[in-house]
């Protein structure tokens, strides 16, 4: 695996790769790997030729109070952990070299609507700044297809509108969640979690797989099951941020007439803010 730290090199090493007929995939990540990232890295070499990870802690989507500071960084760990999968490059630039300008000046990409609400509405500004670093590396590095995973569905669903939007040339692919053997999906913020709360930090999960539940038993009181899976997670001893039913595309609240629906959850433990969903298609029924 090759190593890089600035866009111009990483750049050059892609383009003479791309020259030989080589098809780019990237995983864009902020490091502290587990085994969510590394399966998308190896469904981006199932599409391609040639995969490029990313590895930058991204301040410009950490709101003023957020974790920016403490987000665990493992480069050494995370290098030897790409090295066990097919990843050919590794591009993680410091901050000087993604925001020259810095962060004030730097040009931004915005996804109206869709950025503000559920995990937008408590963390104003954070899907801009997702949205504009991964505009700023999807142009340094130029992939042909991109992986992301569900585990960010709104994530997801906001880079897939600002690509289709911006008629960006890479081909989004979601990848499914990774999850611990409780359910708790995989994420670098658990290391956040309390030895005491690790037991029913996996709440969340269950509680969306309860409403999944009662969906396909035809269940279609969508606030009055919304309100249910909250109490179940309080009741476990988390504050609750949302647990919404939405339309899978728009991530609108669900009409009674949608069928392919994706319930989103965010909970708060006592230093980690933990996000999950489920999707159902109910025409499968
Ligand atoms: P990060 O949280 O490091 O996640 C990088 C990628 O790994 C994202 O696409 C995320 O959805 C995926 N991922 C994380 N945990 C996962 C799990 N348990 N199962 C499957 N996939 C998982 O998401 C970001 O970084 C940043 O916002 C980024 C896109 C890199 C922009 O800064």
């Amino acid at each position: 695996m090759q190593i890089f730290h600035h866009c111009q090199s990483v750049r050059e090493a892609i383009s003479s790769a791309r020259a030989n007929g080589a098809k780019i995939g990237f995983v864009p990540t902020m490091g502290n790997l587990h085994r969510g990232h590394l399966a998308l890295v190896r469904l981006a070499a199932e599409h391609c030729d040639a995969v490029v990870a990313s590895i930058f802690v991204n301040r410009m989507q950490f709101g003023l109070n957020e974790d920016w500071d403490r987000y665990p960084r493992t480069l050494e760990q995370d290098i030897q952990k790409l090295e066990t999968v097919p990843c050919d490059v590794l591009f993680c630039p410091d901050e000087q070299e993604i925001y020259p300008n810095g962060m004030d000046e730097q040009a931004r990409v915005i996804v109206p609507t869709m950025s503000d609400i559920l995990c937008g509405a408590s963390r104003p500004g954070h899907f801009e700044g997702v949205t504009t670093v991964v505009a700023k590396l999807f142009n340094v590095v130029q992939p042909d297809v991109a992986v992301f995973g569900r585990k960010d569905f709104q994530q997801l669903a906001i880079i897939r509108r600002m690509v289709e939007d911006l008629c960006v040339p890479v081909k989004i692919v979601g990848a499914d969640i990774e999850r611990e053997d409780d359910g708790l999906a995989m994420s670098s913020r658990n290391s956040f979690i309390a030895p005491g709360e690790r037991p029913k930090a996996n709440q969340l999960h269950r509680s969306l797989e309860w409403i999944r539940a009662k969906l396909y038993d035809g269940n279609r009181a969508f606030k009055a099951l919304e309100a249910e899976a909250a109490e179940q997670i309080r009741a476990a001893g988390f504050n609750v941020d949302y647990i919404r039913i939405c339309e899978s595309r728009s991530l609108e609240p669900a009409a009674d007439d949608d069928n392919e629906l994706t319930v989103l959850g965010a909970m708060y433990t006592e230093k980690a803010r933990l996000i999950d969903n489920v999707s159902i298609a109910l025409d499968d029924v």
